[in-house]
């Protein structure tokens, strides 16, 4: 007897023995299939490997693929924990030959396993073909010795395989073991093949066809292998037991949970003990995959299947929530086949707790209101829906669940009032948004969503997905087809976009179909779930239904990454350099540039900015992993997570922390801790660098930097520098010698303007005027002495010293100068010695100047006035009306 790690490795090592490729486990979300809620078979991951859209460097293939079978077409949820076999989440190892060999050698190979390396007993084992299938009849025979009577013909679709309405199918041939007559159960295809004694233990599939839809079948371009044996199955029937809950796996999550709870798994408890055990699986398994609890598509059914378990764990009487508690047991067990329960177990863990710590503040309420609500009930009766609803609406309970709590009574629920409630809800909450502003153009949205459902966002994990169109909008209305040129907003069941949000702009990227393409150029959140690419049709025709290829552009999500995982470091640094009084008043998260603004009452100096900088790119050197977490605000809030102050959050989020803080109070602990829903970068590292370029205020109190990560701060910074070297070149230094250079030169402006100045002024005075005639010499004005003169390149300011030593030259008498400038300009200056004042005054004299230089008046003192004009060419004439007012 051998354990299900063991089992699953010889699986796997006895087809690579056989020349097959050991592929990883596909996901559990399919990124390649938007068909399909959950992955559900081995070949999923496969598909167009069959139907031949996609190559492999491989033609043989070998597989533990994770299953999830809730929620979507295959809903086992509701029989799990009664029955041995029931499972949300299971293992099917398979092996697959894409057009390499077919039945003779997939019934060999697997004859040769389950008879050899698994050392099963051959006369316990028959099989099934599909009834017309000669050919694997006439193989089992040859090649397993089986006679006539063990290999059954089977007319049903039991024995023809589909992996849904549409894709690749073929007839299949199942391998059964027998548990002898002890056991009560009739062969396949009898009456009683229900019992336990016959056990299918492997599906091989001879993949022949592709079903393209309900009418059209066509043949795959070669025909190919894929086989199915559930591990749980093979492990029982290896370890010599009926249900899989008592294999080594389950017996030791098993024995996790009754230490946890100190109930036995014994008597009528048993069925509560698998159901964690199970839902542990699929919910730890999903979270890893990137799936989180939600109201909305694979969200809800999460929620669904761990609600239900930690209703169990209620029932068997755990006091604290249970489910996160049984992680370790879990990642010990799968750990090794799965790293990714390893690396997602921080994640799972707050996951689990944080859900069944808030479903146990409701859940005690939640069954009070229903045990009064059935009371009186027994037997055949049915809860009315009203409450159904009341308790999935206020106490988070899914319907499942309540269903589950009432089947042991024998009570049902009234599921078209339960229907009905749900529908009138959802219009109240339509109404009341038709009443708000922008609601008459957003209505559209709200109609969508109500047909089509939520968006589940992929986003996290993947930047590639498969998608179905699920509506198409072009100018407000919904529509059905969109073509070559037209401008359309498309809505698929999922995608990788992230849709604009908390300052990060949204995803533009590739939408592609069968002979059409649509540019997407931004994604937006709409009808609260919606995610809506916006973009136009390149190429061909769309219409709703078809399947689609969703491509986020890589290199600009990865430059919003990189700036939006800054963004979270420049806030940090923010608070440390200036202070806790630092909060953000908005951000922008685009591809090129990040931009901050925050409370904060004055300029930032360049010393601050520096070590704002410099702490940032700290953080940056760490290379230190980005951790996202789920959990209550209020816990985010006492761990110290940043919330923004306004802000609106559900009962959950998301919290992204990163590096660690090397001094001050928080050395040793986390640098920065946000809760954001956004996208960011894996480790600190991928950021590059933070540079900032620019600070300045937006508002009174408000303050913005812009910033720059990776390429772009190094773009930025080799110009800088190229601009430095060239400014070093024209100067003939060295780049380090440009600064005191500069300093040099700089200096020595000032001293030659100062030269120049004086030189000027002393050459005004004394004589040799460049313009006039003969207007330099002392004139007598009526008795009063008049110096008046034209000159060049005096400035406006420097014409009232010259002004005052003129008067002092005079002693008694009225002083003129006029300044021309290069640009044909003048300035005028008039000044009167005081003893003149009281018969002249400067003020009316430039007046005078002012108009023969086409200027506008002038002002200043009795004394001394001032004013200027456009008309430099009329200098001359400026001082002779002064000549021509003194003469009155
Ligand atoms: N795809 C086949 C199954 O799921 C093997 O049973």
């Amino acid at each position: 007897m051998s354990g299900v790690n063991d089992i699953r490795s010889t699986f796997l090592d006895y087809f690579k023995k056989n020349g097959h490729e050991i592929v990883a486990s596909g996901p559990l979300v399919p990124r390649n299939d938007p068909t399909l809620m959950f992955t559900n078979a081995g070949m999923v991951q496969f598909k167009n490997v069959f139907t031949g859209l996609e190559k492999r460097p491989y033609d043989r293939a070998v597989t533990a693929q994770k299953c999830v079978r809730a929620g979507g077409k295959h809903n086992d949820l509701d029989n799990v924990g009664y029955t041995a076999r029931h499972h949300t989440f299971f293992e099917m190892l398979g092996n697959f030959s894409f057009g390499d060999y077919f039945k003779d050698v997939a019934i060999e190979l697997a004859w040769n396993l389950v008879t050899k390396e698994f050392g099963l007993d051959p006369k316990r084992l028959l099989v099934t073909v599909y009834h017309t299938d000669d050919e694997a009849a006439g193989h089992w025979k040859k090649i397993a010795g089986l006679p006539e009577d063990r290999i059954i013909r089977i007319p049903t679709s039991d024995n023809f395989w589909a992996m849904g309405d549409t894709g690749p199918c073929g007839p299949c041939s199942e391998i059964f073991y027998d548990h002898g007559e002890g056991i009560p159960g009739g062969p396949p295809g009898s009456p009683d093949e229900d019992g336990d004694r016959f056990i299918e233990i492997w599906n091989l599939v001879f993949m022949q066809y592709e079903q393209l839809s309900a009418e059209e079948r066509v043949d795959l371009p070669r025909p190919s292998i894929d086989t199915g044996m559930g591990l749980e199955r093979i492990a029982a029937v290896l370890q010599g037991v009926h249900d899989n809950y008592e294999t080594d796996l389950f017996r030791a999550l098993i024995h996790a949970s009754e230490e946890a709870i100190g109930v036995r798994a014994e008597g009528a408890r048993q069925a509560s003990h698998k159901v964690i055990a199970d839902h542990l699986r699929a919910t730890s398994f999903l979270i890893a995959d990137g799936v989180l609890p939600s109201n909305e598509g694979r969200g809800y059914v999460l929620r669904r299947i761990m609600r239900r378990a930690m209703r169990h764990a209620q029932l068997l009487g755990a006091e604290e929530p249970l489910m996160w508690r049984l992680v370790p047991a879990l990642v010990r067990e799968m750990g090794q086949a799965y790293p990714e329960l390893v690396r997602g177990e921080a994640l799972i863990t707050e996951t689990l707790k944080l859900e069944e710590t808030r479903f146990r503040k409701t859940l005690a309420r939640g069954l009070n209101l229903l045990s009064d609500a059935t009371d009186k009930m027994g037997e055949g009766d049915r809860l009315d829906g009203e409450t159904a609803f009341k308790l999935y609406d206020t106490y988070g309970f899914p319907l499942d669940l309540t269903q589950d709590a009432l089947r042991q009574r024998g009570i049902s629920v009234d599921l078209d009032g339960f229907n009905a409630a749900m529908e009138r809800q959802k219009a109240e909450a339509r109404a009341s948004w038709a009443g708000s502003g922008e609601a008459a153009a957003e209505t559209v949205w709200f109609r969508v969503k109500d047909e089509v459902g939520a968006t589940d966002f992929l986003g996290y994990e993947t930047e590639k997905a498969e998608g179905v169109i699920t509506a198409l909008v072009r100018d407000g209305a919904i529509v059905e087809t969109a073509e070559e040129g037209e401008v359309v907003a498309v809505v698929t069941n999922q995608t990788p976009f992230y849709g604009e949000s908390g300052g990060q702009v949204g995803d533009a990227g590739m939408i592609e179909g069968d002979g059409f393409t649509i540019a997407v150029d931004d994604t937006q959140k709409k009808g609260e779930g919606l995610l809506v690419h916006f973009g136009k049709v390149t190429k061909g025709e769309m219409r709703i239904g078809e399947e689609v290829a969703l491509r986020v552009d890589h290199d600009r999500r990865s430059r919003i990454r990189a700036n939006h995982s800054a963004t979270h470091l420049v806030h940090e640094a923010l608070r440390e350099v200036l202070g806790t009084h630092v909060a953000q008043k908005g951000s922008l998260v685009a591809p090129d540039r990040l931009r901050f603004d925050f409370s904060h009452p004055k300029p930032i100096s360049e010393e601050e900015l520096g070590r704002i900088e410099e702490l940032a790119n700290e953080i940056v050197l760490q290379n230190a992993p980005v951790v996202t977490r789920l959990m209550t605000v209020e816990d985010a809030i006492a761990e110290g997570a940043m919330a923004l102050f306004g802000e609106k959050y559900g009962d959950e989020v998301r919290v992204v922390s990163m590096g660690t803080a090397t001094d001050g109070e928080k050395a040793g602990k986390t640098y920065s801790m946000e809760l954001c829903g956004g996208t960011h970068v894996a480790a600190t590292g991928d950021i590059g660098l933070v540079h900032i370029v620019s600070e300045g205020a937006v508002a009174s109190g408000v303050r913005r930097l812009e910033a720059l990560t990776g390429a772009a701060a190094h773009h930025h910074l080799d110009d800088q520098e190229r601009r430095l070297k060239d400014a070093a070149a024209l100067l003939k230094v060295s780049p380090a010698d440009v600064l005191p250079r500069l300093e040099t030169l700089v200096e020595e402006r000032r001293k030659l303007e100062r030269e120049l100045s004086e030189a000027r002024r002393k050459l005004a005075l004394g004589g040799g005027a460049q313009k006039g005639d003969g207007a330099d010499e002392k004139q007598d004005v009526n008795g009063v002495a008049f110096m008046g003169r034209v000159v060049e390149g005096i400035s406006p300011k420097d014409l009232k010293p010259l002004a005052d030593e003129g008067k002092r030259s005079l002693g008694s008498g009225v002083v003129v100068f006029v300044g021309t400038s290069e640009e044909g300009k003048a300035s005028v200056v008039v000044g009167v010695t005081d003893d003149l004042t009281s018969r002249f005054s400067a003020v009316d004299l430039v007046r005078a100047a002012s108009a023969a230089i086409g200027g506008k008046g002038g002002g200043g003192r009795p004394d001394m006035a001032q004013a200027g004009g456009p008309e430099g060419e009329n200098a001359a004439a400026a001082l002779e009306a002064v000549k021509a007012a003194m003469a009155g």
